[in-house]
């Protein structure tokens, strides 16, 4: 029998779960996903170039690992045949190995439409994620299904596709939007669906009988923990379950071969779309510049023009973070829209460790912890207190009022000033980084096994040189 780990993001996205999934996807016969769709963005870099990842899971560079999206996903085949096609230019041949469950939900076009709309208020990603999910718990209305799933297509095509022409009909009629050609949209919609048919795997039990046949399976999260429907930061979240106990239900196999949950967190932290955000640096300035940007291309090619050694020296905390945005190269790899970023919160790690049951720990991008010596604080800021109406609380609260009254303390620990990319033995590390890994480690409660120190492929530290885990050296 094998067994299945769960790897999920602990912040509230881009932490880069990818870049760990490229690591040790080789331990694995199979990388799976459980939830969400197009609006991940999972990007590697290569010596190639750089590959962003939307639908397709991470373990693309293994070339005998099955590629795996599960039901709980909700897809959209246009994109996806897309992404197949850029994935085979750059020389990775998945066509066999990529599997997609029948149960998974068509995202249809009147769903883009909807988010388009409606996606405002929360700042979605505009992939129709939201009202492909809502449609999936709505099930049906009157005469027409609502929820159309790649099986119902591929068994009764001109019945399903009847469907997604009737509710794209009528969301233009209910909102009155114009320049819609519907016919050129099922046209197409159409033969993406024959193009994708090779893909479907009919078996609803796949995954349960390679894995009664020995094989490994990794889940790989999209959207992380804080973007949960349920547990967090709602409404601005995305429209599934994150959780990694939303593994065992959205990926299609029974909890019964769960091993280990792999969580993965990064050292100075980020957020895209509106929503609280305890530690960020400029707190509503910087949200309402990131949201309100004339789109992200236009402020990533302002911001690479501003003197970021000026801005990392500046007594504003808005400038500060604007300085990091551009140093860690922080824009949406969906969007490209700018990142709100902020200092390591403890706190809220450590509430998703404990939520999650994490194991494992990996840090990414320590090697930016280095700017901090540049700053006003010379020494790296992390938040290890949060107290609400003058009391101190160890967990994430409910309400959004709640989590914008927060006040988060912040203890500095000792900087570092040494380029850390090429390190790639933990006792190298300089002392001051160890120390803070150390603590991090204890406060959260979980071990740590990698620490990201670049963003290329393979640049890790591993803290347990007996891990199975093994990293290239290049
Ligand atoms: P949606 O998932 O497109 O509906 O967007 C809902 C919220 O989740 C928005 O704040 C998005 O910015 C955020 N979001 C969705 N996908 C990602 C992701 O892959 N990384 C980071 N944030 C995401």
């Amino acid at each position: 029998m094998g067994y299945s780990d769960v790897l999920i993001g602990l912040q509230y996205g881009d932490e880069g779960k990818a870049r760990v999934i490229d690591v040790i996807g080789g331990n694995y016969d199979i990388i799976a996903r459980f939830n969400g769709g197009s609006n991940a963005g999972h990007t590697i870099e290569t010596d190639k170039g750089r590959l962003v990842l939307h639908q397709v899971p991470s373990g693309v560079f293994y070339p005998d690992t099955i590629l795996y999206v599960g039901s709980g996903c909700v897809i959209n085949i246009e994109k996806l045949i897309t992404e197949i096609e850029n994935i085979e230019n750059f020389g990775l041949k998945i066509s066999k190995r990529l599997r997609l469950s029948s149960q998974a939900t068509l995202i249809q076009p009147h769903h883009l439409l909807i988010d388009g709309i409606m996606g405002k208020a929360i700042g979605t990603t505009k992939n129709g994620i939201g009202p492909a999910y809502a449609d999936k718990a709505f099930r049906a209305f009157n005469d027409r299904i609502l929820n159309v799933r790649l099986g119902d297509v591929m068994a009764d095509p001109s019945r399903f596709l009847a469907y997604v022409e009737k509710n794209l009909k009528n969301v233009v009629k209910e909102h009155s939007i114009k320049n819609v050609d519907v016919n050129k949209i099922m046209t197409n919609l159409r033969k993406a669906t024959e193009e994708i048919r090779p893909y479907v795997e009919e078996d609803t039990l796949f995954l349960s009988k390679k894995v009664d046949s020995g094989r490994n399976v990794l889940f790989e999260g999209a959207q992380s923990f804080m973007l949960d429907v349920t547990k967090g930061t709602v409404p601005y979240v995305t429209s599934s379950n994150t959780a990694a106990a939303a593994a065992y239900v959205g990926g299609d196999l029974s909890p019964k071969h769960h091993r280990k949950t792999i969580g993965v967190a990064k050292a100075i932290m980020s957020r895209v779309g509106n929503g609280p955000f305890v530690s960020e640096f400029g707190g509503e300035r910087s949200e309402k510049y990131c949201i309100e940007g004339d789109g992200a291309l236009h402020d990533k090619n302002k911001e690479a023009q501003e003197n970021v050694e000026k801005l990392l020296q500046s007594s504003n905390e808005f400038e500060i973070g604007k300085a990091l945005r551009v140093l860690g190269n922080e824009y949406g790899s969906v969007t490209g829209r700018p990142r709100r970023v902020g200092i390591l919160d403890l706190v809220q790690l450590r509430y998703a460790v404990r939520c999650n049951g994490i194991d494992e720990l990996w840090l990414n991008k320590c090697d930016l912890l280095v700017d901090f010596a540049k700053t006003k604080y010379k020494d790296i800021p992390l938040i290890t207190e949060y107290s609400l109406g003058g009391k101190k609380i160890d967990f994430v609260p409910t309400s959004e009022k709640e989590c914008r009254e927060i006040k988060g303390k912040a203890e500095l620990k000792n900087g570092f000033v040494d380029d850390i990319s090429g390190i790639r033995d933990y006792e190298k590390l300089p002392k001051e980084l160890i120390s803070l890994l150390t603590f991090v480690e204890k406060y959260v409660g979980c071990n740590l096994l990698g620490v990201g120190v670049g963003s290329n492929r393979y640049k890790y530290v591993l803290k347990d040189s007996k891990s199975s885990v093994k990293i290239q050296k290049n």
